[in-house]
């Protein structure tokens, strides 16, 4: 296993639509494993593939129970409403309130391309629904209104010429 570079905005890579997952072989498990090490060393609860340079719909995520790793995610249901503070790993965890659904239902291949759902709400929704976004080329900022969203951006390149 290794700790993998996590990509930043606004990098090309974090705005493509990811490549479908087509080989569910030792390469994909390994890759998996690296997400999976490179999110918990940076204290986050998702990771998404683009966001360590990769143009691929795959990602990881390990938020309020629900550990798992989701090969051609689609967010399949939705219901209700939730506001709440969102970061991203790819944007310095910079927060911001992000209104998404309260639930959601995941539809994704796991790491042998076995096609499985999974039903989330609050946090672990939140992290469906962001980390979908990521294999789909959106940012959660890409959800704020215009002042906010340049706001976030500010914020991280300061705190990122501080460095
Ligand atoms: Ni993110």
């Amino acid at each position: 296993m290794a700790i993998r570079k996590i990509t930043e905005y606004p990098a090309e890579v974090l705005g493509q639509v990811g490549k479908p997952v087509t080989e569910f072989d030792d390469a994909l498990a390994e890759l998996s494993a690296d997400m999976f090490e490179t999110m918990y060393e940076a204290e986050g609860v998702g990771l998404a593939a683009p966001q360590i340079g990769l143009n691929m719909r795959l990602f990881v995520m390990d938020c309020d129970g629900i550990k798992l790793i989701a090969a051609n995610p689609e967010i399949v249901s939705t219901e209700g409403e939730q506001s709440g503070q969102e970061g991203c790993l790819s944007v310095g965890k910079v927060p911001a309130v992000v209104v998404r659904p309260m639930k959601a239902r995941l539809k994704a291949q796991d790491v042998k391309g076995e096609w499985f759902e999974r039903d989330a709400e609050g946090y672990a929704a939140r992290a469906f629904m962001h980390e979908t976004d990521h294999c789909n080329g959106k940012l959660f900022i890409d959800h704020l209104p215009k002042l906010r969203r340049d706001m976030v951006v500010k914020r991280f390149k300061k705190e990122k010429s501080w460095k």
